[in-house]
């Protein structure tokens, strides 16, 4: 199971003394073998986080990055190059808050190719929005940025997908067992061999029944994987 912290535009150089806590709690913790834990700082935490956990089987990865795999004149931008060389393995793409500020399936696509040129591993993100669910607009919609997303990608291996309805992130509310079953089937009927998480207001209470739903290989976490104490607890109950 993977568990994915998505820290957002949150975290300074003193919120990672949290991390010891975690550190301590993955160190004992008996399934560990069987979690897999990838912590997506904002950039500028990216350093001193992998070199804190270096010695620990946790990886590092980054929440978005310019497409142009080359260096350029893009004022404010990274490219997926430079995360990877300060330490991501993993990056975030296609969230729906980047979809939101301007992030076409077009871009994501450009992005996907850069950063996977770069080695490093997608957590390529697709959902619907409310309206979209209510006219029953799912599949469509999830088939379409899968298609243009991963448009002439060959080689998937590297990418794993997270549903991430966008009606569920950070509001509290979660979609149903059966549909989130049915939707994850859908996406796994696309994919062979990729595994398919889930994404949207996971946390510690709603994770006894999240954890119900059997075709889910993990979760990405945006607001409770920023208390340490609720992601440990998160990822306890899952094998509780
Ligand atoms: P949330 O965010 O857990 O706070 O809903 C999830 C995400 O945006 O990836």
């Amino acid at each position: 199971m993977y568990f994915i912290a998505n820290w957002k535009m949150f975290g300074v150089l003193n919120t990672l003394n949290t991390l010891h806590k975690f550190i301590k709690f993955f160190r004992k913790f008996k399934k560990k073998r069987f979690a897999k834990i990838i912590y997506c700082p904002p950039n500028t935490l990216i350093r001193p986080m992998s070199k804190k956990l270096k010695n620990i089987s946790i990886e590092v990865g980054a929440q978005n990055c310019h497409e142009n795999e080359n260096y350029g004149s893009f004022t404010g931008s990274v490219n997926s190059k430079m995360l990877k060389s300060v330490g991501a393995k993993y990056i975030i793409l296609g969230h729906s808050e980047n979809r939101q500020s301007g992030d076409t399936d077009k871009l994501i696509n450009m992005k996907i190719k850069s950063a996977l040129k770069a080695n490093l591993k997608i957590i390529f993100c697709i959902g619907e929005t409310i309206s979209e669910k209510r006219k029953k607009a799912t599949k469509r919609v999830l088939e379409k940025q899968i298609k243009l997303g991963l448009k002439s990608i060959k080689n998937k291996k590297q990418i794993l997908i997270a549903y991430e309805p966008v009606w569920s992130i950070g509001s509290g509310i979660i979609p149903k067992n059966k549909d989130l079953s049915e939707t994850v089937n859908f996406i796994k009927r696309k994919f062979k061999n990729n595994k398919v998480l889930y994404g949207g207001s996971v946390n510690s209470k709603n994770i006894d029944q999240l954890k119900l739903v059997k075709n889910i290989d993990g979760y990405l976490i945006g607001g409770a994987s920023q208390d340490t104490k609720k992601f440990i607890d998160i990822i306890k109950k899952t094998y509780n």
